[in-house]
Parts: structure tokens; sequence; C-alpha cells
């Protein structure tokens, strides 16, 4: 079979060129070449990745058909899953069967637009040239008009989850009264965005947002950091000194970790939230403070007033609008959308390209139960994006180790972790390229001097450099 089957009798030099990437165990494949050609459409024919990207390598394509038919073979599986790596405005048509619809690979070529329409076979081929023509019309218009990010506001909340839902809705109802909130939910959250949030809608928006951390303030300067304190109030205090509540003053104060505050100081908290006043320590005047209050917790206060730890009063007092936000790990796809819009951010930022995320690394960040949630998700990002070698962010570049090792015992060090997938990835993709360095590095995503150095510095020698071969010829 040749490799690159042009189709001859397309009718014109205006014919369109295809790419037909077919991963089928029929061999009806020369019907669909002839009907497409009669359709004007110059079709490539090729059976692997390798051969794709040595036709694309020579010609201007940007629309391909991918044809699924029958269960593909392992390292059919494993290819299919690298076409997003194919130049980026490269984008199939898909024929499945019923089957092979189901693919995961399949699906997420759809997800992140490589795979532009799916057809389930028998098609009639009326159907297929018309969602061709459409890819053509609708890649002409990306590659003529420069698209334009969205630019987006920060702080910006992603998600769409029920659960996400549910607490939009509260934050647009919230904001428009002025009752204490109460957020609860794990570290990491999204506690302090939605406080944020609300502010930003609320009538105190064009006042300050005060955060201050319970937890965060030591024990002896707490009363006097929250309250403000006159001069000469205790040894030190040279000067009258405004406190955080009083700043917050026509905007909105956010207590934090408000669990953790000592017992003595809710009493005080208590009769600003009553009556809107302050008493500065060493002070005896009476301060009205208007200001909005927000307060959070990662502690369960039911269990904190049962042990005596919070009043009841303060308890009701805050706990009158509540907002729960739920555990990153209970969001279900949210995941993936705050990990990709975190992507998107980064890479622009940093100025380093990133195309997104392999399956393999998707997989892993459904399975990660995320105690630390978005924080940690964010950081995982973040850190992904400086390391990875390729523009495609893999497992291992999510700090994420194989299955296998962890169900051994002994959780692997990242960076052992690092170098062993590190190792075994460029054996594969040589094994896979059948020795060929160039062929593997281009897979890999890296130069082949990155490669060498790579294959040096694991000790991975016993090569041909066989790239002189013409790998190409030599699968027909
Ligand atoms: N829904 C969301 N979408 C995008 N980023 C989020 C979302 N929720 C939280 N974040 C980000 O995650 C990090 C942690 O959020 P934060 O509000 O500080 O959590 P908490 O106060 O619950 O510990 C922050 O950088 C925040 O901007
Ligand atoms: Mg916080």
């Amino acid at each position: 079979m040749s490799l690159t089957t042009t189709a001859k009798d397309a009718k014109s030099a205006s014919a369109r060129p295809i790419l037909f990437l077919d991963y089928s165990r029929s061999e009806a494949w020369e019907a669909d070449l002839h009907s497409l050609a009669e359709a004007n459409f110059r079709t490539h024919y090729c059976r692997d990745l390798g051969e794709a990207r040595h036709i694309l390598a020579q010609h201007d394509i940007a629309v391909g058909v991918l044809k699924i038919v029958g269960q593909p073979a392992p390292e059919q599986l494993s290819e299919i899953e690298l076409l997003s790596d194919l130049p980026t405005s490269m984008r199939f048509v898909a024929v499945v069967d019923s089957d092979t619809a189901q693919c995961p690979a399949l699906a997420n070529l759809a997800k992140i637009g490589t795979v532009y329409d799916f057809h389930t076979i028998p098609v009639p081929s009326g159907n297929l040239i018309f969602s061709l023509g459409q890819l053509f019309g609708v890649t002409g218009l990306v590659s003529s008009a420069a698209i334009d990010e969205p630019v987006l506001d920060e702080p910006y909340m992603v998600g769409t989850s029920p659960a996400i839902s549910s607490v939009y809705r509260a934050i647009r109802k919230f904001s428009e009264v002025d009752v204490p909130v109460l957020i609860t939910g794990e570290s990491g959250t999204g506690k302090e965005l939605v406080a944020r949030a609300i502010h930003e809608r609320s009538a105190y928006k064009d006042g300050p947002f005060v955060a201050i951390n319970c937890a965060g303030l030591p024990e002896t300067l707490i009363h006097a950091e929250l309250f403000g304190h006159e001069k000469g109030a205790f040894t030190g205090a040279h000067r009258r000194n405004i406190g955080r509540l009083e700043s917050a003053m026509g905007g909105t104060c956010f207590l934090d970790e408000i669990g953790d505050l000592p017992l003595d100081l809710q009493g005080n908290l208590l009769r600003f939230l009553q009556e809107g006043t302050i008493v500065r320590v060493g002070g005896s005047q009476e301060i009205g403070v208007r200001a909005r209050v927000i307060a959070a917790t990662n502690v369960d206060l039911v269990q904190a007033r049962k042990k005596h730890r919070f009043r009841d009063d303060l308890y009701y007092r805050l706990n009158v609008l509540k907002i729960h936000l739920p555990p990153l790990r209970e969001r279900g796809d949210d995941i993936e959308l705050v990990a990709k819009f975190f992507l998107f951010k980064f890479s622009k930022e940093l100025k380093i390209p990133i195309k997104g995320f392999r399956e393999g690394a998707l997989k892993s960040m459904r399975r990660h139960d995320w105690a630390g949630n978005i924080r940690e998700l964010i950081s995982a990002v973040r850190r992904a994006v400086v390391i990875a070698e390729s523009q495609w962010i893999s497992a291992a570049d999510l700090g994420f180790v194989e299955a296998s090792r962890v169900v051994e015992g002994k959780l692997p060090t990242l960076s052992q972790a690092r170098i062993e997938l590190e190792a075994k990835l460029v054996r594969e993709a040589l094994d896979r390229a059948g020795r060929s360095v160039q062929l593997a590095a281009t897979e890999l995503g890296i130069s082949r001097v990155h490669l060498y150095r790579l294959m040096q510095k694991h000790m991975i020698g016993a090569y041909q450099p066989v790239e002189d071969v013409d790998f190409i010829q030599s699968t027909g």
C-alpha cells in the first residue's frame, strides 16, 4: 500500500487538502477516498501517527478525517491520545462505530476541540462531506481572525457543578442584605474568594475589604489588633492605634478562622455585631463602626460550642446566612475546569506555551482527593507548567506517581518518581519510534539534542542511530 495516497481524480487544483487517518480494521478505504475526491477533496491517506506527521510536514493541511472502526490495538489507542499534539490548527471529523464512539481518548479529543464532529457508521457520504465543509469554514475563521482570549476579572470563580452553582446563587442573594454571613468549608475551598465576591456586589463595595485571620494573630496582641488601642494603654503603646475592625469602616470585615477566636474576645465581637460599636483597648468611649461582617471557619462550630470553645450567642448571631463550600473532590467536572483555567492563565503569564493536559493527567486529577482543595490544585498546575518538558502536561508533571508504585507500600519521593518516569517515557518513545531519535523526540515534544541528553542521563545507550533509514517507508 502506498503511504500517502493522494486521490488522483480530484477535480481541480482548487481541491481542498485533507488528511485521512485510518485506524480501522477494514480495508474499505478506497470507497471513502473516491467519494471525497468526488466532493473535490484531495485526500492524503495514512494509517499511523508517524505517517501523519510526515504528510503534515510536507503539506499545509488543517482538516482531517479520523476513522476508528473496530477496537483499536493498544498502540493505536496511545497514538490517538497524541493526536492533539499535531499542529494546533489540525482538527478532525471522526468516523466511528458504536463501540469506538465510547473510547475515552476520543471523548477527550472532542472535549479539547481536536475532534470537531462525530459520525457513526454507516455514514451517508453527504453527511461526512457536509461536516468537512463546515470544519474548513471554521478553521478558516479561526486562523484568519486572531482569537481574543477572554479577559477575566479577578477574583474569578470557576465551576459549573450543582454544588458551586448554589454558592453563586447565595452570593447574589446574600450580597443584597446587610446581615452577617457565615462561610464554612475546608481550607482552600474558596471561602475568602466568596467573601470578596459578596463584598463586591454589596452596598459596601466602595469601602475596604479587610481580611482578618483570627488564627494567625498572636494571642497576646489579638485584642489590640482587632479593636485598636489608646495611647498608653500598655507598655509600648506610644500612640493611639486603629484596630482592624475600625479600619473596615464603610466596607467589609472578613473574619477568617473565626472558630479560633479566644473566648474572651468573642464577647467583644458579639457587642460589635449587635450594637455596631467597639471600644479600643485602654479606652472607654464607644466608637460606632459601620461595616459588613462576613465570617469563615473550617472547624465545626457546633462541636466547638459543645466543647465550650465557642459562645452560643455569637454562633446564633453569625449563623444567620450560611454558605457551605464543598470540597473540590465533590465538585465533579469542576476539577478539570479549574485546572484548565489556571493552566491557560499560567501559560500566558509565564509565557510558557502549553496546549493542555494529557488524558493520564486528567485521570490522575479526577482520582486525587485534593485535601488542599483548589489551593492545592492551583499550585500543582503552576508547578507543572514550569517543569513540563512537553507542551502537554502529564500526570508526572503534576506530581502524580503511577498507581502501581503506591500499592508497593512506600511512596517514592517526587524527584525519584519523576526520574523513573522520564526514563520510562524515553525508552517507550524510542521503542515506538523504531529507535529513531528524531521521531521519538518529536513524539515527546522535545528537541533531538534534549533527547540525547536524557538518553545519556538515563544510560539508555544501546541504540542504533537509525534516523537516516527511511522510517516512513519501513512501516508501509
Ligand atoms: N471556584 C474557584 N475558581 C477559581 N479559583 C478559586 C475558586 N475557589 C477558590 N479559588 C482560588 O483558590 C485559592 C484558595 O481560595 P481561598 O478563598 O483562599 O480559600 P479558603 O479561604 O477557603 O482557604 C485562592 O487562590 C482562590 O482565588
Ligand atoms: Mg482562607
